[in-house]
């Protein structure tokens, strides 16, 4: 409750300033004190209230109970007090509003600022180019070609003709609503990059040298080390007087440029239609050396790629564009060899689908 408002004890201007001294005091002490807006509502009520309000008292205390001729100074007194508690009242209204308003939209500079993620290359996109820069080095360019293939580029001119059995180990999705046209010119998913060896000779006369990064679909059961969506490079060379020992040369090189000058490469026979005679490329185990170990499955070794001499009969659909191309002149090798696989042994991962499923964790840990 409101203080007392003590007697007057005069009408003298030294018994005025006293009295009228100790109020603003008091009122300037309440008002600093205001915080939030209750407090400010309570301050009003406190010294302007109409009915308990300290002036009020003040007034029907002090002036009326004065005498007539000191009236007149004493209403000159009383509202300049009234004058002051509501320049306070107001201060204090808008101090509070404005430390309110202030603190929400405060921003705190110690904080530290929003970060921009550092974008690197997918470990897939990495590997490819680290591939494909081996091979730059020894003068090969880099060539693409499309991912719907026509059934001819895909199979045909690669040496697997309609009907046959080889076609059932590269099974892929093909485009529906072309029964109008004729098998050759059927378009589907390729099944391998192989197809723009045959692009790129069409394109141009031997010599050639080129590396061809691309994607590439099968029709194969996704599981941990297979997708049915995945990338190849592809590598053509053809020259005059080239033999199995510049291909034994090459990819020995290029398995010691992408895996340590440690590695040790082999050779097994095996069969692809384009090419003759094939190969399978194995290097000695990256993680025991060769001793044997459980990724390598105690073997000491691990098979990387496919490759072989270029089949005369790829040359022979190559020539009819380019006459260049007669096997009677040059040669040339070719190979093929899967990215994922690759990069799962450079990078230490276990899963395919870490690839593509864009979790930030785990492509994260490749920046
Ligand atoms: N195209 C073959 C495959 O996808 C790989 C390969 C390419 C083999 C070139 C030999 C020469 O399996």
């Amino acid at each position: 409750m409101n203080e007392e408002i003590p007697n007057l004890d005069g009408f003298d201007e030294a018994a005025l300033d006293r009295a009228f001294g100790q109020l603003e005091r008091q009122a300037r002490e309440a008002a600093v004190a205001v915080s939030d807006e209750a407090a400010v509502e309570a301050f009003r009520l406190e010294w302007l209230g109409r009915k308990q309000g300290r002036l009020n008292e003040v007034s029907s205390r002090w002036l009326k109970a004065a005498p007539a001729d000191a009236k007149k100074l004493l209403g000159v007194r009383f509202n300049a007090l009234k004058a002051v508690v509501e320049v306070l009242l107001d201060a204090a209204a808008g101090a509070g509003q404005t430390d309110a308003a202030l603190k929400a939209e405060a921003i705190d500079i110690t904080l530290p600022g929003t970060r921009r993620l550092m974008g690197v290359d997918h470990p897939i996109t990495r590997t490819l180019n680290e591939i494909t820069s081996v091979f730059a080095a020894l003068g090969y360019s880099v060539g693409v070609g499309p991912e719907v293939e026509t059934d001819f580029y895909t199979f045909e001119c690669m040496n697997f003709p309609p009907g046959h059995p080889a076609r059932d180990t590269q099974d892929t999705l093909v485009v529906a609503g072309q029964e109008r046209r004729s098998q050759r010119d059927r378009l589907l998913l390729r099944t391998h990059t192989s197809p723009v060896q045959m692009r790129t000779m069409e394109q141009q006369p031997p010599p050639v040298r080129i590396v061809i990064p691309g994607k590439v679909h099968r029709n194969d059961a996704a599981d941990a080390t297979h997708s049915p969506i995945f990338h190849q490079v592809e590598g053509l060379c053809v020259d005059t007087n080239i033999t199995f020992s510049d291909l034994k040369g090459t990819l020995d090189h290029a398995m010691k440029a992408l895996f340590g000058s440690a590695v040790k490469t082999r050779f097994f026979p095996s069969f692809f239609p384009f090419t003759e005679p094939s190969a399978d490329v194995q290097i000695s185990c990256i993680f025991c050396g060769g001793k044997g170990c459980r990724k390598c499955k105690n073997s000491g070794w691990i098979e990387l790629l496919g490759c072989g001499m270029v089949d005369p009969a790829v040359f022979a659909f190559a020539a009819e564009k380019q006459p260049g191309y007669d096997p009677k002149k040059i040669s040339g090798f070719a190979f093929g060899k899967g990215v994922e696989r690759i990069a799962m042994m450079k990078y230490g991962v276990s899963e395919i689908g870490s690839f593509y499923s864009g979790d930030m964790r785990f492509l994260g840990q490749f920046v």
